[in-house]
């Protein structure tokens, strides 16, 4: 048996882990891998396919990103490009495929299952949006990054008593800026699943300086919903038309009107890309590990269109067609939980 392996769509801490346990678990069968390059563009011709060795991932599991390299390329934009990918699939000789990646990547696996790839997934994003899994690789340490953000940010929003507006990533879910909030002691949470208007986060602020609390951190997701906010209407869409949230500059509004409505001053902290650098964090290598494992296993049990999910602490297999049918919004009780402590 020969398995192919590749990551798509962004990268994230846990992708190295997920390879390693792939390759790990494959060798323990006998099976041979073959590491695809650049995500679906690797076979697209736009990335080599070679040998992946139990050697080669040897010490990756503590690195971030991913040693596949990774691309948001979509070949179900071209009907060409789907037939070229089963064709590369079949020169390269792969009875199986392990697609590590998000809705994206996983949704792309999903159709090329219909038309009968053996091809099992493994879910992974730090948005954590990803249906029918309560966790996905990379999740856990981005929001471990955006609480340690939160910590640092705090000392300096209180020496100067500003309010500190930190924007982060999580696209059309509100999973980082609630987790990450919570566990970084947020004052206030903008998010896209609970609309909520830049001046009742003007008249709490205020609210808190009558109660003495001269300084203050609201977390703003880059997809949060503020209806009395004007924002920039953003047309610059990727492969799969997800349109560029960072060029929205919520942050930045929210920043600026909470300053010109109250007179606090006010600074903003995009914390971007490094909320998917790094090493991923313990709960992150062992999720990654169980998933790559349980990816194998599927295989070896002809258990294709399925990836492993993580149900409470169990690993469990769900359905490709399932995980990609929707998106996962944010559990708006840990939303309220969070609001208790504004
Ligand atoms: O999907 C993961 C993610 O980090 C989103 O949270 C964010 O909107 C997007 O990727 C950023 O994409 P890029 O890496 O292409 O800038």
């Amino acid at each position: 048996m020969r398995i192919g392996v590749l990551t798509g769509g962004g990268d994230c801490p846990g992708l190295n882990a997920a390879i390693r346990a792939v390759v790990r678990r494959a060798d323990h069968y006998g099976y041979e891998v073959l590491g695809i390059h650049n995500g679906w563009a690797g076979l697209l011709g736009e990335g080599s396919i070679a040998p992946l060795s139990v050697r080669d991932v040897s010490g990756i599991l503590p690195l971030g990103g991913t040693i596949l390299g990774t691309s948001r390329t979509n070949p179900f934009k071209n009907p060409e490009h789907v037939q070229q990918v089963m064709a590369n699939l079949d020169r390269h000789g792969l009875d199986a495929l392990v697609a590590i990646g998000g809705d994206d990547t996983l949704g792309v696996a999903a159709k090329l299952y219909e038309r009968d790839v053996r091809v099992v997934g493994i879910p992974k994003t730090m948005d954590n949006d990803v249906n029918g899994t309560d966790y996905t690789i990379g999740f856990n340490s981005a929001v471990t990054i955006v609480a340690d953000a939160l910590d640092k940010l705090h000392t300096t929003a209180s020496s100067h008593h500003r309010v500190l507006v930190v924007e982060v990533m999580g696209r059309d879910a509100g999973w980082v800026a609630v987790v990450g909030g919570l566990a970084g002691g947020a004052d206030f949470i903008l998010i896209p699943e609970r609309p909520t208007n830049v001046e009742t986060v003007c008249r709490h602020l205020e609210r808190r300086r009558q109660m003495g609390k001269d300084f203050s951190i609201i977390v703003v997701a880059e997809g949060a919903v503020v209806p009395d906010l004007p924002t920039l209407e953003q047309s610059d869409t990727d492969q799969f038309g997800h349109v560029r949230l960072d060029r929205r500059n919520i942050g930045e509004l929210v920043g600026r009107e909470i300053e010109r409505r109250t007179g606090f001053e006010t600074r903003v902290t995009v914390l971007g890309h490094l909320q998917r650098g790094g090493s991923p964090t313990l709960f992150d290598r062992v999720l990654a590990t169980r998933f790559g494992v349980a990816a194998v296993d599927y295989i070896n049990e002809g258990r294709f269109g399925f990836m492993p999910a993580l149900r409470g602490v169990e690993i469990v297999p769900c359905k490709l067609s399932e995980a990609v049918a929707t998106n996962r919004r944010v559990d708006l009780t840990l939303y309220e939980l969070a609001q208790l402590f504004y």
